[in-house]
């Protein structure tokens, strides 16, 4: 083709001489000859361009058909990865807690004394310091967060009222046995209303325990207990049997603690500069990986640290079956 062309609209071409010509003919034959010449000119350009476009579309066609994928095929089974049951847990107490209203806040895990203990009614000279075994960082005070408690203290401190927040997150402490990790993880939930009693906290923490794991009648009991930074405080039991080592949730024969709640300390409150007058709060905390452990039938807490693949592959869900408002928690 590309011959052709040059053949006849070339530097050389026979079209090209023509028109070359053209200025030795007299002046009127000139116009009338150049006006035919010029449209053959176009006519013969624009059937070249065409027929290349045909012969490239063509090409790519046949291209396209050759390097097709189906797509229809089925799916092969793909075993490289999953959703680690800790991810699972939480994803899981945060799509149940999302539904009650409650927002998604986060904090630094390099804390302050001020917000980790301090604000939260834990003077230094307070019992409960020690018990929290501190991964202190330098002599600026600044440590790695015992608890998602220091959350509720940033979350009241902006002060933007009503507030229903919940903190999910890793937490540290100098602790490592079968039944303590060094890094561990919380969610904390924090509710600050001018209305706000202990039957509310009672009938968000039910909810939260019959949903999570998915028994109408889990027996639940709060326990008077003490935290500094509630008042009264509770910890909440759930009802479990034990056969055989195995852990069955939602008997009757004995009570396990799962987690402490309580109203907030007015203290805490106006550190917070909250006016308690007008204000309440109810709060609570409780550890994902001990959730993890019954829901899932885990054992042993070091397990989810190892990245030991045959513990990982065992316990791992697939990705696809991320809890989600409409679908629930499968
Ligand atoms: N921060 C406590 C801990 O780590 C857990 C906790 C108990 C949090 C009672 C709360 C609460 O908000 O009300 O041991």
């Amino acid at each position: 083709m590309e011959e052709l062309r040059v053949f006849y609209t070339g530097k050389n071409g026979k079209l090209t001489l023509l028109l070359k010509a053209l200025q030795n003919l007299p002046k009127k034959e000139k116009i009338d000859a150049g006006k035919t010449l010029n449209v053959i000119k176009r006519e013969i350009d624009q059937l070249f361009i065409s027929k290349k476009q045909e012969i490239e579309d063509k090409v790519l066609n046949a291209k396209l058909i050759e390097e097709k994928i189906d797509i229809s095929l089925p799916e092969r089974p793909f075993h490289h990865g999953g959703i680690h049951p800790i991810s699972k847990t939480l994803d899981e107490l945060i799509c149940i807690l999302g539904n009650m209203g409650f927002e998604i806040k986060e904090g630094p895990h390099i804390e302050d004394e001020y917000n980790n203990f301090t604000a939260l009614n834990i003077p230094e000279s307070h019992p409960a310091r020690q018990e929290h075994d501190t991964f202190y960082i330098n002599k600026n005070s600044k440590l790695l967060r015992t608890h998602t408690s220091p959350v509720q203290i940033r979350v009241m401190s902006e002060k933007k009222l009503p507030i229903k927040i919940i903190a999910p997150g890793a937490t540290y402490r100098c602790d490592d046995d079968s039944t303590h990790s060094p890094m561990f993880h919380q969610v904390e939930g924090l509710v600050v209303d001018k209305e706000v009693n202990m039957s509310d906290l009672k009938s968000i923490i039910i909810d939260l325990l019959k949903s999570f794991f998915q028994l109408e009648n889990l027996p639940v009991r709060f326990r008077p207990s003490y935290f500094p930074f509630t008042e009264p405080s509770a910890e909440v039991d759930i009802g479990f049997s034990k056969k055989k080592g195995f852990i069955e949730i939602g008997k009757n024969d004995d009570w396990l603690e799962i987690l402490g709640c309580g109203m907030v300390n007015i203290k805490v409150l106006e550190n917070c500069g909250i006016d308690s007058k007008n204000y309440k709060g109810y709060a609570f905390g409780l550890g994902v990986e001990r959730f993890a452990m019954l829901k899932y039938g885990i054992n042993d807490l070091r397990m989810f640290y190892d990245n030991d693949l045959r513990w990982l592959k065992h316990y791992s869900f697939r990705p696809e079956g991320f809890p989600n408002i409409i679908r629930g928690l499968k």
